[in-house]
């Protein structure tokens, strides 16, 4: 068992990774649910693999009373009827301001149900399990809350941060492939943006991350969530443009899910793509050999790890235009993400579209 503390000046709060699932110890778990009602918040897929168990974690750390509710598994649960259903479970669960909802899954669950939290009876705690290696890498922690509307992804949201976050990667053995495989494109991520040494050391470690070594994960899950706590205490509403560097890829990515109705590619995959076209980017604006270098490791690594580097059958004008439906996007001006070494990345404004048109169609295949 390991603690992590995020160090909030408002709302610090710790990560835990511990076997929480297999019944070890969660030190201060029951202080954020002892003796209050809890929703436990999970999807069809998450709900029977894990639901009872998670129930049994929280009764044992003093809950008052725990009641289950699920929705499908998914992304396309992650809209507002899925949001008024929550809303009426948790008054159906007689969830005052005293409860606290718990979130059993990926980021979908998280991030519905961590809003459900944020907005219910003006904010309530609540407490994530993640499950999903995206979860316990990024979505989990950090605050960020909110669900897609039919015009983009993410639209609505709040900052709400959890009281507590316990990572139990045992929950990974049961994940897919493909979407293991989508976390570690967010793994990749971190040390692009931030840490050569992560990189170097995933680069060593493709074939233990690929049959799920436990070690490994426990340790890569470990240092992507100081890094990303790193950054969250940095800049926590993403006002000062430290936040940002966690988008790298984001934009160019969430255009390909937009595009392909979120059902084409996992958010990992798109994010995939959406890095090699930013690196791409940045080679045309600026070439090195510190670029160069960093787009052919990227683009290596994110192949060993079974993730795609081009686009198939959609049209660069049309990735181009919903790129500027993205919140990073500021009056129509772009804002991106680019890097300028493995390590290293930068906020960048005002980037000529038709260099950015020619970085997607270089991704693109027809
Ligand atoms: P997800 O929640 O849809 O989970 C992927 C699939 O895996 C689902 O079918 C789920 O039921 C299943 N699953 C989850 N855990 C499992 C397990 N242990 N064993 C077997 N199956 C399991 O998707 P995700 O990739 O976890 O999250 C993607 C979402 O996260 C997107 O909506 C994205 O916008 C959001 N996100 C949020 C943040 C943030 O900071 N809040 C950051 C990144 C991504
Ligand atoms: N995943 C982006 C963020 O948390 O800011």
């Amino acid at each position: 068992m390991t603690t992590l503390h995020v160090p909030l000046s408002q709302t610090p709060y710790d990560i835990v990774f511990t076997a929480a699932l297999a019944g070890e110890a969660v030190p201060g778990l029951s202080a954020q649910v002892g003796g209050k009602d809890c929703l436990l918040i999970s999807d069809s897929t998450v709900a029977p693999l894990y639901g009872e168990r998670a129930a049994a974690l929280l009764q044992g750390a003093g809950a008052a009373r725990v009641t289950t509710t699920v929705f499908p598994a998914g992304e396309a649960s992650k809209h507002l009827g899925t949001l008024a259903e929550l809303y009426a479970a948790a008054v159906g669960a007689g969830l005052d301001r005293g409860g606290v909802m718990v979130a059993l899954g990926g980021g979908v669950v998280g991030d519905l149900a961590g809003f459900c939290a944020a907005s219910y009876m003006r904010g309530i705690p609540y407490v994530q399990l993640p499950t999903t290696l995206l979860a316990q890498v990024d979505s989990a922690v950090g605050g960020k809350t909110g669900l897609d509307l039919p015009q983009g992804k993410n639209l609505v949201g709040a900052f709400h941060q959890p009281a507590q976050v316990v990572v139990d990667v045992a929950t990974l053995c049961t994940l897919p492939p493909r979407q293991l495989a989508c976390g570690l494109a967010e793994v990749v991520k971190y040390g692009v943006i931030m840490d050569a040494e992560l990189f170097s050391w995933l680069e060593a470690r493709v074939a233990p991350l690929l049959a799920l070594d436990e070690a490994v994960y426990r340790e890569v899950v470990y240092r992507c969530c100081a890094l990303k706590a790193r950054v969250v205490v940095a800049d926590e509403r993403e006002l000062t443009g430290q936040r940002a560097i966690l988008n790298y890829g984001h934009t160019f990515g969430h255009a390909l899910e937009q595009l392909t109705g979120y059902a084409r590619y996992t958010h990992g995959e798109a994010i995939a793509i959406g890095m090699g076209m930013a690196v791409d980017l940045a080679r045309r604006l600026a070439d090195s050999p510190a670029l160069a270098d960093l787009q052919r490791r990227q683009d290596a690594l994110l192949a060993a790890l079974g993730l795609p580097l081009r686009a198939a059958g959609l049209a660069p004008a049309a990735i181009q235009q919903a790129m500027r439906q993205d919140k990073k996007y500021q009056q129509g001006r772009n804002r991106l993400i680019l890097p300028d070494r493995i390590g290293l990345v930068r906020l960048v404004k005002d980037t000529d579209e038709a260099l950015i048109r020619a970085a997607i169609e270089g991704r693109c295949d027809p």
